[in-house]
């Protein structure tokens, strides 16, 4: 498969094909420009937002505002991916009408999807959402929204909490959800899930035997330094990187070396032009 846009059919294709999906992050315009011109299939909106750009200790602090902000600038920077958004903390346990018109909000501002975590008490609204012609894909697992009730602890590992997870991943799919995100559950639930299902499953700490993978863009780059679970693979050491390049421009400014001829402007006095 190529780095062409997706659409919903490409999940179901990439599946039988045995394509692996690959999801970042991703929250501004800047980043969502060279993601653009990137190989990735999908860009997310996540509600990480909330602690990757504003510096909250958590989702909960994700508002529809700040979700909406997030999408319309990766949205701008990214016309040719596919773009899904979380559906944040709360909106969509609020009943239909108010699930209804957030994610009318995240569909104008660019998503072509929502994210919804979980499924208990709220699976008619995901039903209802898809049924109004909104794709949705599920998440399930560790729910970093139900960080208070659930921490951030690896979920299914008991055999009645597997159980729990796989029966839910089928109502998903029932009810119609395009893909599933699995969050930190064993390899070998997340294999059974994705050998179940006909719909694709994305993994974050979920081992390799799934249909795909996400990370936070941040924690991928190595920008963030006060978080690494085992899952998370550095692919650049974005932290050090960015902190010599500051400390290069510094010391280039004490040291007069910056900015240089070249990169000043003159009268036209002094550069004998008319
Ligand atoms: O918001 C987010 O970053 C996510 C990923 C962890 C899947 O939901």
């Amino acid at each position: 498969m190529t780095s062409k846009k997706l659409t919903l059919q490409d999940f179901s294709h990439s599946k039988n094909q045995q394509h692996k999906l690959s999801m970042l992050t991703c929250y501004d315009y800047t980043f969502a420009q060279i993601l653009n011109q990137s190989d990735i299939n999908i860009l997310l909106v996540g509600d990480s937002g909330a602690m990757t750009q504003q510096g909250y200790p958590n989702t909960t602090h994700a508002t529809i505002e700040m979700m909406c902000t997030m999408t319309q600038a990766v949205a701008a920077g990214a016309p040719d991916k596919f773009i899904v958004a979380d559906m944040p903390f709360l909106t969509h346990k609020q009943g239909i009408e108010h699930a209804t018109q957030c994610a009318a909000q995240l569909i104008r501002s660019g998503a072509h999807a929502l994210k919804i975590e979980g499924l208990a008490g709220h699976e008619h609204i995901i039903k209802h959402l898809i049924e109004s012609g909104l794709p949705v894909m599920g998440h399930l697992g560790l729910t970093p929204q139900s960080v208070h009730s659930q921490g951030y602890q690896v979920q299914g590992q008991e055999e009645h909490q597997a159980q729990l997870i796989l029966d839910q991943a089928l109502i998903l799919q029932s009810i119609g959800c395009f893909s599933l995100v699995l969050e930190c559950v064993p390899n070998t639930l997340a294999q059974d899930i994705t050998q179940t299902l006909h719909i694709p499953t994305i993994g974050i700490g979920a081992g390799s035997e799934v249909d795909g993978q996400v990370l936070v863009l941040q924690d991928m780059l190595g920008m963030t330094t006060d978080f690494k679970p085992k899952f998370v693979r550095h692919f650049l050491e974005g932290f050090s990187l960015i902190h010599t390049a500051c400390n290069t421009f510094h010391q280039a400014i004490q040291t007069h070396d910056y900015p240089s001829t070249q990169e000043s402007y003159f009268t036209t006095e002094q550069t004998g032009t008319t």
